[in-house]
């Protein structure tokens, strides 16, 4: 791998945010500048689980191992935009009153759900890094991270649940038709995988022949 592209894609994870950050100081994030920024670090979060969940079947496909060196920064990005998503409606939405936001999160549904999400996400974040790895376990690390399809589903239902309002649910097909498709391949990768006649181990070999 060049050693530009770790760099590189880092600086191109943070083009959305600094958009954002731009707009935010010119008045360009249109009439109502809260719900944009509330909205498209929405987007920005959907989006990072949708190309964490790529990572491996583009990995598998096009033979690159490489690749999965992006995913641990592509989660944490994924982590990032979702705390400053939270952060905004924290703030624009309901002025830092935390016990009002308590009483959002449990009255409205959809709010619920994303809160949910999050929630599962912060343990993700918290043991991305090789120490935790360590600590965990390879396998024990797997199965918590597994619990990436639970945060994206939980993702898309609180998009539909809000789009459900507005009876909009155009985009909400399309992340759940990629979600969909990169779940589906998981599946059918593992299925083949178990299908597929075990070749035995060149130490079986070496028995079976003697
Ligand atoms: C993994 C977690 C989450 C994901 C993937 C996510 C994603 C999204 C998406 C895609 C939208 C719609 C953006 C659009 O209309 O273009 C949205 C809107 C919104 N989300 Fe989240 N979200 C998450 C967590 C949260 C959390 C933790 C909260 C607050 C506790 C939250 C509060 C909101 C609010 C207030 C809106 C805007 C509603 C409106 O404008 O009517 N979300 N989110």
């Amino acid at each position: 791998m060049h050693p530009a592209a770790k760099p590189l894609v880092f600086v191109l994870c943070l083009v959305p945010f600094a958009w954002l950050v731009y707009g935010a100081f010119t008045d360009g994030l249109g009439a109502n500048p809260a719900e944009y920024l509330i909205r498209s670090t929405g987007d920005w979060t959907l989006r990072f689980i949708c190309i964490v969940l790529a990572v491996t079947p583009l990995r598998v496909i096009a033979k690159t191992n490489a690749l999965a060196r992006f995913r641990r920064m592509l989660g944490l990005f994924a982590y990032f935009y979702v705390v400053v998503h939270l952060l905004s409606y924290s703030w624009f939405d309901m002025g830092f009153d935390i016990p009002e936001i308590a009483k959002d999160i449990a009255k409205r549904p959809f709010i619920l759900v994303g809160f949910t999400a999050f929630v599962l996400l912060t343990p993700l974040a918290a043991t991305s890094f090789n120490r935790a790895i360590k600590a965990l376990g390879a396998k024990r690390w797997q199965t918590l991270h597994k619990l990436v399809y639970v945060i994206a589903g939980l993702g898309l239902l609180h998009f539909f649940w809000m789009r459900a309002g507005k009876n909009d649910f155009a985009e909400v097909f399309v992340y759940a038709a990629i979600i969909a498709v990169l779940l589906g391949w998981r599946i059918w990768n593992f299925v083949s995988k178990k299908r597929a006649p075990q070749r035995p181990s060149p130490a079986t070999r070496v028995q079976r022949s003697a």
